[in-house]
């Protein structure tokens, strides 16, 4: 019976890492994979146009294929060959309205603009369409996969496990287990993690699903507001984040016991307690998780925050592509030159895409900590937990606790 339930969860396990994985793919970079093979078999001829689109161009882009646009990008005019002034197109220096179009659409143009600003002289770049139907489409849709299909996970595994019970006798007695500005630091994390999740979820999801529920109008007010909080609380949560790296980072490095701990699956199922210090191994992975994947969050967040004043995606690009993971990995060579606003669409995918990695943990995180674990809410609630829970769950930690108070374990503060 035992052996079924860890199949049937293994195989739902496996089955959200597929999600995640398919979510984490931009389709244009899948399609790009697709259509480099068949761009260099078929060369299109394009005399029947006069050099300009043909119908195989509409019928690859319609399919969502690659079209190779140099004939147009390296179509727009030249000035050597300008007519003279007096002659037709002669003050257009050496190329047409639609050169000049050309130019502009692929960042060729000479452009001059009075408005200051960063990406003031960008007039059109198409590669917002591939962003849009993306964040259209399969972000919001396996995004939100992921968040309930974690859920219903942990519906599920609340009713085959049920709630993890303290097993021994419970003793009456009490430790102290994060002192007031730990709790502080958590509560600060977790209180504009969520908010952020929250509004964050409204700007990404209200289009298709709260305009049709309650309208423009309101759904103008709230997405003003979800923005407002989105961007102001993101300093708590980037303050929080230093707060508990620099608190907690000595608890969560990795040693030997973590392996036992690993190795014996955290004793969630199968009885016993592998011994732990104060962060076992599953918790120190929810840590390091919360600071590498938060701190992505922040940095693109911040990208985000200060448009086009901090371009990071070509450069981090050309770094990747320097490793040739990205090319082994099936998603060829990533684009090192890009416009500022292609910029600031892969900063607001990978924002979006890191963030529901992160809430899809953070779900699981909450789950054990409150309703999932018996007696574990108290450590963040009071701060003070069940001498018997902190013996079941950190042994080691009780351990060191009592070597430090130099007591024996009956002179744990008795619980009010
Ligand atoms: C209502 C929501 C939440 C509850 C009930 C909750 C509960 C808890 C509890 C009880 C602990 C202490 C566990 C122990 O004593 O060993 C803890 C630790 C921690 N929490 Fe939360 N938490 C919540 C939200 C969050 C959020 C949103 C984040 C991050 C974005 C977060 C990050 C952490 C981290 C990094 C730790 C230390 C490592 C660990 O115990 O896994 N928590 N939380």
């Amino acid at each position: 019976m035992r052996d079924i339930r860890h199949f049937f969860l293994g195989c739902i396990m496996a089955a959200l890492a597929l999600v995640f994985a398919a979510s984490s793919l931009p389709p244009n970079m899948a399609n790009a994979q697709e259509a480099g093979s068949v761009a260099t078999e078929t060369e299109i001829d394009r005399s029947a146009t006069g050099g300009a689109t043909t119908l195989e161009d509409i019928m690859r882009r319609q399919q969502g294929l690659e079209v190779d646009n140099t004939f147009r990008s390296e179509n727009i005019g030249d000035p050597a060959v300008a007519a003279g002034m007096s002659d037709q197109l002669g003050t257009l220096g050496g190329a047409s309205d639609p050169d000049l179009w050309r130019g502009m659409r692929f960042n060729a143009a000479d452009v001059t603009t009075q408005v200051r600003g960063p990406a003031s002289d960008v007039l059109i770049q198409d590669g917002g369409m591939w962003w849009l139907l993306f964040r259209e489409g399969p972000l919001l849709t396996y995004g939100g996969y992921l968040l309930l299909g974690t859920l219903a996970f942990l519906a599920l595994f609340f009713l085959i496990r049920g709630r993890v019970r303290i097993d021994g006798e419970k003793t009456g007695q009490r430790i102290e287990r994060f002192k007031n500005f730990e709790r502080f630091g958590h509560w600060l994390l977790a209180g504009s993690f969520i908010l952020l999740g929250i509004t964050g979820l409204v700007s990404l999801m209200g289009r298709k699903f709260l305009i049709p529920a309650f309208g423009h109008e309101s759904y103008a007010w709230l997405a003003t507001a979800s923005k407002w909080v989105h961007n102001n609380v993101s300093w708590a949560f980037m303050l929080a984040l230093v707060m508990i790296f620099a608190m907690w980072v000595i608890h969560n490095l990795p040693d030997k016991t973590d392996l036992k701990w690993l190795a014996k699956g955290g004793g969630l199922f199968g009885g016993g307690h592998p011994p732990a210090k104060k962060f076992n191994a599953g918790q120190k992975m929810i840590f390091w998780s919360v600071i590498v994947l938060g701190v992505s969050i922040s940095v693109s967040g911040l990208s985000l925050l200060f448009p086009f004043e901090l371009p990071m995606f070509a450069k981090t690009f050309a770094i990747l592509n320097n490793t040739a993971v990205p090319e082994m990995l099936g998603f060829g060579i990533l684009p090192e030159t890009m416009t500022p606003h292609e910029e600031m669409q892969y900063a607001q995918l990978w924002h979006a895409m890191v963030s529901f990695a992160l809430m899809a943990i953070i779900l699981a995180h909450i789950y054990i900590g409150s309703v999932g674990m018996e007696g574990a809410y108290d450590a963040m609630g009071s701060g003070m937990v069940e001498e018997q829970w902190a013996k079941e769950h950190h042994s080691l930690w009780v351990e060191e606790v009592k070597q430090r108070e130099g007591k024996a374990p009956g002179g744990a503060t008795p619980a009010e």
